[in-house]
């Protein structure tokens, strides 16, 4: 960093269907954080389109970096880097994302950083931890094994994740066979005729509902099989598995066997003729039935993501678990993670409501260390849309 540096990272995030611009200092104040949703233009589909989700994002990506520049009061020669979301992600949308932040580096001659968008949801906590112990003269040590959930619409994963010198390093432990946490409520909350995407509907509805009522199971998820030398192969003696695809079918059956169609497309006509349908307004257009079904649904999940949870964490003997990503914003997952954990006695932390979902302050978070480390991205740099976070061996 030279001398007189502010140390300013410019953040930019394009990966699904949020377009995001930030600047952070240091890794751990956040100058500004801009998001600009598409969820007015996908929410028709009941689903994010690709297509879609490119344009949108080459509509807004230079309004986005403008206004998350004058937000913090900066221009772009104050900037010390650009760092842009490489993958996991939807590749039409993260192209927009970092052919910007390419031109961008190279006309104001700033390096560019690269960042998983996973290890950037890991770093939306580690951010909030820092600014927090900043604001308090805490004088802030790291030190530990973290285990991670990072639980999302397209990822349900479980990292170990140790500080390294300035950087991290993550070990992935656990993941999804099939649908992710997010999808889960996202398909369920389709399937019941709610809106879109589904969490904060379901997370608004099920405290109306019994939670009892509709026993769901789990099956034992069997190990996937791997071939020999697949990079994406977790340790078999200590890998946990989550599977979400079976409990949407479940939820289906129900809706067969109560006979709940009629209701469910009443509903979803219901909600269409509301501008811009809020949780609120799905309430009485629910019966009891319907309400139950919610809740039920919710609370296996979250138990589910809560019992594996805290089981890898005392096989790997954790010091504490992170919990981040869009599901890390439902309010039933944060109560009884939290309960659970002092069961455990184990620290426990999430990002606050804004940064639980895509943004860009947490891409800009996670670049920080590689920038110290000077880690810069290379001219070659593209999209990386199935990129994974972190080693899975032993
Ligand atoms: O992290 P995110 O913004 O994007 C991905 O990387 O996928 O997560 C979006 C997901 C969606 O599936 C959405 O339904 C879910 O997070 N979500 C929630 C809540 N808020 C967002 N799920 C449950 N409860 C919520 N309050
Ligand atoms: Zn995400």
């Amino acid at each position: 960093m030279s001398s007189g540096s502010s140390a300013l990272i410019l953040g930019i995030e394009s990966s699904c269907d949020e377009t995001g611009a930030a600047v952070v200092r240091r890794g751990s104040k956040i100058l500004s954080n801009v998001v600009a949703s598409q969820i007015p233009v996908h929410s028709p589909y009941g689903g994010v389109v690709p297509e879609l989700a490119s344009r949108e994002h080459l509509r807004n990506i230079l309004p986005v970096v403008r206004s998350a520049l004058s937000q913090a009061g900066v221009t772009y020669p104050d900037l010390d880097a650009i760092a842009v979301t490489e993958g996991p992600g939807l590749a039409g949308a993260l192209l927009v994302g970092i052919s910007f932040a390419k031109a961008l580096a190279h006309s104001v001659g700033k390096p560019l950083i690269a960042v998983n968008h996973l290890e950037g949801h890991i770093h939306a906590v580690l951010l909030e931890e820092s600014q927090r112990a900043a604001e308090s003269d805490n004088v802030h040590a790291r030190s530990g094994v973290s285990l991670a959930l990072v639980v999302s619409g397209g990822h349900t994963h479980l990292y170990l994740a140790q500080p390294r010198d300035t950087s991290w390093t993550y070990r992935n432990v656990g993941r999804t066979v099939d649908d992710a946490a997010g999808e889960a409520f996202d398909k369920v909350a389709k399937l019941l005729g709610l809106g879109y995407p589904g969490g904060p509907w379901i997370d608004a509805l099920a405290p109306h509902g019994n939670p009892d009522a509709v026993p769901f199971t789990f099956s034992q998820i069997k190990a996937k099989v791997h071939r020999k030398g697949d990079p994406a192969a977790l340790d078999p003696a200590t890998a946990t598995y989550f599977s979400f695809s079976g409990i949407k079918t479940a939820v289906l059956r129900s809706v067969h066997v109560h006979e709940m169609e009629a209701g469910i497309a009443s509903r979803r006509a219901a909600l269409a003729a509301i501008p811009n349908p809020q949780p609120a307004d799905a309430l009485a257009l629910c019966d009891r039935r319907t309400l139950d079904l919610i809740a039920s649904f919710q609370r296996s999940v979250i138990d589910d993501l809560r019992r594996k949870t805290f089981r890898a964490a005392e096989q790997f003997n954790a010091d504490r678990i992170l919990v981040s990503g869009g599901v890390a914003a439902n309010r039933e997952l944060r109560v009884r993670f939290t309960s659970a954990a002092i069961e455990h006695n184990l620290p426990i932390a999430f990002p606050s409501l804004a940064l639980a979902t895509d943004n860009a302050a947490m891409i800009a978070a996670a670049a920080w260390p590689k920038f110290l480390a000077r880690d810069f991205a290379q001219s070659g740099l593209t999209a990386e849309p199935a990129l994974a976070l972190g080693r899975t061996s032993r």
